[in-house]
This record gives structure tokens, sequence and C-alpha cells, in this order.
């Protein structure tokens, strides 16, 4: 992984695989602590996030600690980003000091990609604009392998704002791969039909309850108004067509579980009911996101 990870559409399946089985080994024996190691001891991985973050950015840093690695976070509020500083500039001035890795968030699609060609660096994608998201795809199949056994052969239905949404993109990517059967479901205004071909196989639907039945995996997405110009769908209606409930749980398998990448608006696009219900993997999906983030970081930076 010279280049870092940017995506999950060109990685293979079995590069996919290799990560998710690495990440079990970090994975915490119920009751214990977390696993640690010293494979990383010397390296410094830089974290640039030019958006907000609460569990990407945090996840990354207490992954690379565990690792022994030194972390140094920046954020754009608090960088010269903020002086007018071009992305290569600062970019360009982060190499110079030598890191081992850039993790980095942009809102710019293409981003880390675009400074991949530059940078003697690796990158790694911590979100970039609506475009991909890959260590929430991998986090999330980690935990969906751990919740259901496997993949192979599942249904999984992706409700909310489709359009903008990276988690979704990354997870069409890596669920096709595996035969996944993904339905895409939310308004109109937020389903591109270009979505249904980015991936074998992939249905779209308006219909919250044509979406649900009979599925393995209910993800829910957050509406991302702060990449709409205007609200695509009136906000007072939205939970009533395509919020998460109760009743359409019963429409799903009997052991469905339902996943959202938060940050989750509780009683926006899902219920607190099923948010904290047994049903939920909301919080093993946070979990698991440190274990996927150090077999990534090991990956890229044990060289
Ligand atoms: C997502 C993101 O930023 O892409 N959050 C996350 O990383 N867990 C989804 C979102 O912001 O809605």
């Amino acid at each position: 992984m010279k280049r870092g990870l940017l995506d999950i559409e060109s990685l293979s399946r079995q590069d996919i695989e290799a990560i998710l089985a690495r990440s079990k080994d970090f994975q915490p024996a119920s009751g214990e602590n977390f696993k640690r190691s010293d494979v990383l001891r010397g390296r410094t991985v830089v974290n640039l996030f030019f958006e907000a973050s609460t569990r990407t950015r945090t996840s990354f840093e207490i992954a690379a600690k565990r690792l022994g690695a030194d972390i140094v976070s920046i954020t754009a509020s608090g960088s010269s980003v903020s002086k007018g500083e071009s992305l290569v500039d600062t970019l360009n001035t982060l190499a110079a000091m030598r890191p081992d890795a850039i993790v980095m968030r942009h809102s710019a699609s293409g981003a880390p990609h675009f400074l991949s060609r530059y940078l003697p660096i690796p990158i790694v994608n911590a979100g970039d604009g609506t475009h991909e998201h890959p260590t929430q795809a991998l986090l999330d199949a980690r935990t969906i392998l751990d919740r259901l056994g496997s993949l192979e052969g599942l249904r999984v239905a992706i409700i909310g704002d489709i359009a903008h949404s990276r988690v979704a993109r990354s997870n069409i990517f890596l669920l096709s791969k595996f035969g996944v059967a993904v339905v895409l479901c939310g308004p109109a205004s937020l389903l591109p039909r270009e979505m249904g071909q980015i991936a074998p196989g992939i249905e779209l639907t308006s219909d919250m309850e044509e979406a649900i039945r009979d599925v393995d995996v209910i993800m829910m997405l957050r509406v991302q108004l702060e990449r709409q110009k205007e609200a695509a769908f009136p906000a007072s209606e939205y939970f009533q067509f395509f919020g998460l409930r109760p009743e359409h749980i019963e429409l799903a398998k009997p052991n469905v579980i339902v996943m959202h990448p938060g940050p989750i608006n509780r009683g926006r696009e899902i219920s607190s009911e099923v948010a904290d219900s047994q049903r939920s993997a909301i919080l093993n999906q946070v979990e698991n996101g440190i274990a996927v983030r150090m077999a990534v970081l090991e990956k890229v930076l044990a060289a």
C-alpha cells in the first residue's frame, strides 16, 4: 500500500479480506482490554481533518497510539488553511516534516487521490466529499461479519441521503465485491439513478417498506444538510417517510441488524427505540473502527 488507502473501489476482494482478518486480531476479547502492539514504534502519522469529525478522527488517533506510533492531529480551523494557504502548500509543508503517513478528511471529492500523486507519503482517506470513506465500509463489514458470520448472500438496505453519502458509495463497492444484494432507498431528490450503476445488482426504491422487507442489514444515513445548497426534502416530513421506527424492523429478517455511521439524529432518520435496541450495532461499529484502523495503519506503514 505505497499510496496508502484511497478508496474501496480499487481494492480487490483479497485485499479487503486481509484487512478484515487482521482487524480481528486487534479486537479485544469480551471483558478484556484492547490489544496493543509496538509495530509502529518510531513512526509518525499526521491526522489532517478539513471537515468536522468526532469518531473518525479519534478512532485513527487511538488506533495509531495502540500500535505505538506518534500521531499529530490538525484541524482546518486551527491550521494555516484558515489563513488562506492552499491544500497543496499545506500538504507540502507537512510532507517536509517527513511523517510516515497522512490521514486526511476533505470536503472535495478526489482530494486525497490528487495529493497522493504528488506526495511520496502514503495517504489514508478518512472521507473525501461525496466520494468515499473506505475505513467506514471496512468497519461496517467487520461489524456485519461479527454479527451475522458472513457477507455472502446477504441483502442490505442503505437508506437516506444516498446522493451525498461517501459512506453509501464505499459500502456499495465493498458489498458488491462479496455478492451482497444492495437496495438503495431515499427520497427521489436524494437518490440519483447513477448510484444504481456503480456496481452490479443494485436496486433503487423510494418506498421504505419495500426496501426493508427481508433484509439482513439496515444501514441508515444522516441527511447531509451541509452538502445541500437547499433542502432536498421538507425536514418535517422526512421522519414520517424515511425515519426508521420499530414497526419497520418487523418487515426485515428476524435477526436483522441496524447500522448507522454516526452522528445520528434521533427523531430525524432513526427513532431512539431502534437506535438503542438489541438490533442496533451502532456502538459495535464505533468499537470496530479502532481495530479496523489499526489493521489499515499497520498495512500502510509497517513496510
Ligand atoms: C460520516 C462521514 O463523515 O462521512 N460519519 C463518519 O465518518 N462516521 C457520515 C456523516 O457525517 O453523516
